[in-house]
């Protein structure tokens, strides 16, 4: 198997005039992992990060188009930032990245006319490039074309790394078209990236310092890139590349997100059982318990698949802690259908879990569906099923207690001597020890559990 040296790792150049550029994100670790893209693709011609729009020469704001409230965002952002330039003498460049961008580009234009460059999420390695012509008045403002491709192979391989725990990319786009969903439309088809790539990635993320790396992708188990060159089999699943990835010695943690129900395959579910590097830890959205709804999502399996798939992992892994989106008030959904939701939630109990009301998306087939469902009962709906999976994520936590559990510290704490650190279940936890154990692997007695924090003792030895 063709293991990569690290010689495509170097450092950019250090740039005579630093400009301040000022990125913010909105919606999901993938858009994290492509905002420290940015910002590894701007380094080489002078930019670097500062904590404040005030004063910046470049602001992006990195947008999600998910849900109705998370598209309205980008334009009050917006509004505000109108005012910092007018402030600022009128010299500072705003750019709209992300899935907003990619959905609604021309819109943007129109509407926010202090935006200089509109950029979709396959077209980050274009920066420099798009950013020159626009300081120079010609030239395209909006670039969202696809070449996913073209996106990875020309992104700097230098990264710049921020603390033990990381997010790498390895496959983008989405083929499910779930008729609630915008993802297909603003990221495009499914691409994987080859293992090669991603292995010399996940390689100079360990030679900076990263312990913990979570593998991200819109349908992350769906993943099939290119095998290493000398491979006999031409395409690796991501069962695969985790066994692969496991063997850099340095790297301890391996997380990977979002995976679909369907794309869950037995190497996969083996792999949770032998590698002790794959946290036992899995995000498995299951959106609605009803089958009914279930079609109508088009999410292409029943809730009884998906309950054995659920009893298939558990066997393969018993400590495994599940966590779930839901969605409420999709189009159709009656009260018994959303009885069918609750009782999934109490059948297979989850250690926490995202849950919205359903919003309709221009273009996606269920915002064309009859049997829109009124706010007040998507509202009312939430707060239901808000209530158990709340008390589900405490019970689950409460658990915890006595038990004593490997956590990556990350930084410090609020308190004197506290530092903060990552549970294999992903819980903030807190304890009392010296900042040299930051980037490390400690044991921790877990003494108490809140909501979504854990509070223990470093255990001895
Ligand atoms: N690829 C992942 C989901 C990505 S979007 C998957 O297949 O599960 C993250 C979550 O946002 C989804 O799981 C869903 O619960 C929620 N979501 C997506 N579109 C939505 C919409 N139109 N309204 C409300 N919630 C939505
Ligand atoms: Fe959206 Fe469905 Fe694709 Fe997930 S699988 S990104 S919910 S279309
Ligand atoms: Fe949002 Fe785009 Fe991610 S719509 S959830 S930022 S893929």
């Amino acid at each position: 198997m063709g293991h990569q040296t690290l010689v495509d790792a170097g450092k950019p150049g250090k740039p005579a005039n630093t400009k301040k550029l000022f990125i913010k994100t909105y919606g999901c670790q993938m858009n994290v992992y492509d905002s420290e893209r940015m910002a590894d693709v701007l380094a080489p011609v002078g930019y670097s990060c500062v904590d404040s729009p005030d004063g910046a020469d470049l602001v992006v704001l990195n947008t999600c188009h998910i849900r109705e409230k998370a598209a309205e965002k980008v334009y009050s952002e917006l509004g505000r930032m109108r005012k910092l330039k007018e402030k600022n003498g009128g010299t500072m460049k705003v750019i709209v990245a992300g899935c907003v961008a990619q959905a609604e580009g021309e819109e943007i234009m129109r509407r926010a006319p202090v935006v200089d460059l509109v950029l979709g999420p396959q077209s980050y390695h274009k920066l420099p490039e798009m950013i020159a012509k626009v300081s120079r008045e010609f030239g395209e403002r909006l670039e969202t074309d696809f070449d996913t491709q073209e996106k990875f192979d020309l992104m700097p391989k230098a990264r710049t790394v921020d603390g033990p725990a990381a997010f790498l990319t390895i496959q983008e786009g989405c083929d499910k078209f779930c008729t609630f969903c915008v993802v297909p439309y603003t990221r495009g088809a499914e691409f994987s990236r080859p293992v090669d790539q991603i292995v010399s990635e996940a390689r100079a993320l360990v030679s900076q310092g990263v312990r913990e790396i979570t593998l991200l992708g819109q349908n992350v188990n769906a993943y099939r890139g290119a095998a290493p060159k000398l491979d006999s089999e031409k395409h690796w699943g991501l069962g695969q590349l985790i066994r692969h990835l496991s063997k850099i010695g340095g790297l301890d943690r391996l997380r990977y997100t979002t995976s679909h129900p369907r794309d869950m395959d037995d190497e996969l579910i083996a792999v949770h059982a032998d590698e002790p590097t794959l946290m036992p830890y899995l995000h498995l959205p299951l959106q609605a318990g009803s089958d009914r709804i279930l079609k109508a999502m088009n999410r292409g399996h029943t809730y009884a698949a998906f309950k054995d798939l659920v009893a298939k992992i558990r066997k393969a892994k018993p400590e495994l802690a599940l966590s779930s989106d839901f969605i409420v008030g999709f189009p159709g959904e009656s009260e018994l259908d959303f009885k069918r939701t609750l009782e999934a939630v109490e059948e297979i109990g989850f250690a926490s879990s995202f849950s919205f009301k359903y919003s309709a998306r221009p273009g996606t087939p269920g915002a064309a569906l009859p049997g829109q469902v009124d706010e007040a009962v998507k509202s009312e709906r939430l707060a239901r099923l808000q209530d158990l999976l709340t008390r589900q994520q405490k019970a689950f936590n409460q658990s915890l207690v006595g038990k004593t559990l490997s956590v990556l510290v990350e930084g410090t704490g609020r308190g004197e001597n506290e530092l903060f650190g990552r549970a294999p279940y992903l819980q903030g936890t807190h304890f009392t020890g010296s900042a040299d154990l930051i980037g490390q692997i400690v044991r921790v007695e877990i003494t108490d559990a809140g909501q979504n924090s854990l509070r223990g003792v470093l255990a001895n030895g």
